[in-house]
């Protein structure tokens, strides 16, 4: 049987994802996307797309100030509160689509933080207007996608060439520049596809994006696998030589001017140096700023592996 959409593959998802994430997520993506989100305590946070919620609910628990979840999918949003009940953290769950944040007054959030949904959304660019809208001035949006240059769906696919003693990988793309949809399909079980959609748009257009909506970017990371996905994975090897995932990090123009203004600042931030660093350096600068010092991922082959 085929299903299309995010909510007919909901609880087969949720199922995946558990509170600890897949093996993609949990071993690939999650690590660095969590590191460039950094501490969470005393946050206002969004997760944008959250499906089931489970790092919504993580952020609640290392003690975010408010941590609110997002996502279109009703099933999804009734799978991440029936989780928060039987569990308590703190967190909230809103069902809403990502380009109308209804009920998330300007300015109030510190950190808009999206894993693996921007590129599944259909209206990328209005989606992250919303986040600027809801950003605080000192705000930060990180997110995780596909990475537009190497994960292009059914455009990109692995070649392996065996030579004698040598193994050699390449990723082959086909039609990077053709921006489009495509159906993703999802195996649920033995005779049940699931189909959803997702959008590729090129590394331009994501900057492009961002900067339409008063955002530059400050950091990319292109997360590689840890040993476990290598161990499990049938695609992990190939992960230590190309990357299928970009995290970024951006934040409002006004504050990326005002950090390039005060030099020292900027690179504090950009090579995250610890905290006391970062204050040092603000202090230096003269400037308090930003610089406070506060310190099923996709996709295989359908399996997401
Ligand atoms: C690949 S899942 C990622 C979910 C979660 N962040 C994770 O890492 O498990 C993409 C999510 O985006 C949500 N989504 C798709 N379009 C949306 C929209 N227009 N507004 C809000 N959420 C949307 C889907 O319902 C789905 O839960």
């Amino acid at each position: 049987m085929i299903r299309r959409g995010w909510d007919a593959i909901a609880r087969w998802r949720d199922a995946r994802m558990g509170e600890e994430g897949d093996l993609w997520h949990r071993a690939l993506v999650d690590p660095t996307f969590l590191r460039v989100v950094g501490p969470v305590r005393g946050r206002r946070i969004l997760d944008l797309g959250c499906g089931n919620g489970y790092l919504t609910r993580r952020w609640a628990r290392a003690g975010a100030r408010s941590v609110v979840g997002v996502d279109a999918s009703r099933a999804s949003i009734a799978l991440a509160r029936g989780r928060e009940k039987a569990r308590p953290s703190g967190a909230r769950f809103l069902r809403c689509d990502s380009t109308r944040l209804t009920g998330i007054p300007d300015g109030s959030v510190d950190l808009v933080a999206s894993n693996m949904a921007l590129m599944d959304l259909e209206d990328a660019a209005g989606s992250i207007r919303e986040v600027a809208r809801v950003l605080s001035p000192t705000g930060r949006f990180v997110f995780s996608i596909c990475h537009p240059c190497f994960d292009l769906d059914d455009r990109s696919m692995w070649v392996v060439e065996r030579q004698l003693y040598r193994e050699q990988v390449w990723r082959k793309v086909s039609n990077y520049r053709e921006e489009r949809s495509v159906e993703v399909p999802w195996k649920i079980s033995e005779s049940d596809w699931g189909y959803t959609l997702t959008y590729h748009r090129t590394l331009a257009t994501w900057v492009r994006y961002l900067r339409a909506a008063g955002l530059v970017v400050v950091r990319m990371e292109e997360p590689a696998p840890l040993p476990e996905v290598v161990r499990k994975s049938p695609q992990g090897r190939f992960l230590l030589e190309i990357p299928l995932h970009l995290v970024v990090e951006a934040v409002p123009l006004r504050l990326a001017g005002a950090a390039r203004a005060t030099g020292p600042q900027l690179r504090a931030r950009g090579s995250r140096t610890s905290g006391r660093t970062s204050r040092a350096a603000a202090r230096r600068s003269g400037s308090r700023g930003r610089m406070r010092g506060t310190g099923s991922a996709r996709r295989g082959p359908t399996t997401g592996s």
